[in-house]
């Protein structure tokens, strides 16, 4: 299969790719298109048999359930039971980058919520996103990468993974956030936070009015089946060094990547220490890649970085 580049990002483009993308996933293809956090595969949520193919291209075990991306508050009813926290989430943070596990309705295919009670949802804030959704229905999104590989940030990083294997990738840059968004389970009775993002838990814990469950710290929580598998990982080798900053005769070759918090960076001007932040961070992973990096060493304070960030850094320093 030829995977076609649809350009979303001149305003004389932008109308033809979205059509283009709507009509390819209503009649069941996959097509990938960018959203704030980091891009999804999209496919049609109420078609198994376009859900498959998801799974298919992706290599993802089917064990690990799909978000439904909808394009507002009104649509999410149709597809989950929303009660009142779910409703006041909603109305505080989306459209943006918070997921919502809730009841799901029957009209959610089990293969998208891999056989699960629940389904979880979200409302992207990226335009082109936005529009596409409004014009194909709700869609199943995991990140487009291999499944294993670093969450794509950009249109190049989808078409490196799955060019070949799935009809369309919608170019519209590189995604702001550049992490994945915070997923919250409001299934139970106390509400849980399965991945962190940059919704933080405290915005989170205020419109609540009450303190979540931490699954990472607690362990007694269980973490979104996607949790167990390991993400976000380069096959560079990452190491996180506890330290306020790079050592000053930091031994620089040709086989190591650096990150560090921005102000230290100008420092080491001429070597490959690149600023730590959300938006870079799964890019540099790749680029560690493609260079065939031996190692990337990051220092800083576990403190001075968000949760999101220090869970991806985590993982990926996993071994
Ligand atoms: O920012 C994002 O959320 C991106 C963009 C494309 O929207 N999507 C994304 O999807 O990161 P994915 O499939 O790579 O990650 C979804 C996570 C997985 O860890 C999955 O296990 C969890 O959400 N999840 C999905 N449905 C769930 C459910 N019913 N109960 C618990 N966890 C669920
Ligand atoms: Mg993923």
């Amino acid at each position: 299969m030829q995977t076609e580049i649809l350009d979303a990002l001149t305003p004389a483009t932008f109308q033809y790719a979205i059509e283009r993308g709507a009509r390819l996933l209503r009649a069941g293809e996959v097509v990938a298109f960018p959203t704030e956090t980091v891009y999804g595969l999209g496919a049609d949520a109420l078609n198994a048999e376009a859900i498959a193919k998801v799974f298919v291209a992706k290599g993802r075990p089917s064990d690990n359930p799909l978000i439904v991306h909808v394009a507002g508050i009104a649509d999410l009813r149709s597809c989950g039971v929303l009660d009142d926290r779910a409703e006041r989430l909603a109305h505080t943070f989306m459209p943006g980058p918070l997921t919502l596990v809730v009841l799901s309705n029957p009209s959610i295919p089990l293969i998208a919520r891999a056989g699960l009670q629940t389904v979880a949802l979200r409302i992207p804030a990226h335009p082109v996103a936005a529009a596409l959704i409004t014009k194909s229905g709700p869609l199943v999104a995991p990140s487009a990468n291999l499944s294993g590989h670093p969450s794509p940030t950009r249109a190049e990083h989808v078409y490196d993974d799955l060019s070949g294997r799935i009809s369309a990738v919608i170019d519209g840059g590189p995604c702001r956030v550049g992490i994945e968004s915070t997923v919250v389970d409001l299934s139970g009775e106390q509400a849980a936070i399965l991945r962190p993002g940059i919704i933080s838990v405290t915005e989170i814990e205020e419109v609540l009015g009450e303190p979540l469950l931490i699954a990472s710290r607690t362990g007694d929580v269980p973490l979104a089946p996607g949790m167990k598998y390991r993400h976000y990982a380069p096959f560079a080798h990452v190491r996180l060094h506890i330290a306020s900053e790079p050592p000053a005769n930091l031994l620089v070759d040709s086989g190591r990547m650096i990150l560090t918090p921005a102000r230290h960076v100008n420092k080491f001007i001429g070597h490959d220490v690149h600023t730590l932040q959300e938006s870079t961070l799964y890019a540099l992973f790749r680029e560690a890649d493609l260079r065939m990096m031996r190692e990337i060493l990051i220092y800083a304070c576990p403190d001075e970085l968000d949760a999101g960030l220090l869970d991806r850094i985590r993982k990926a320093a996993e071994e």
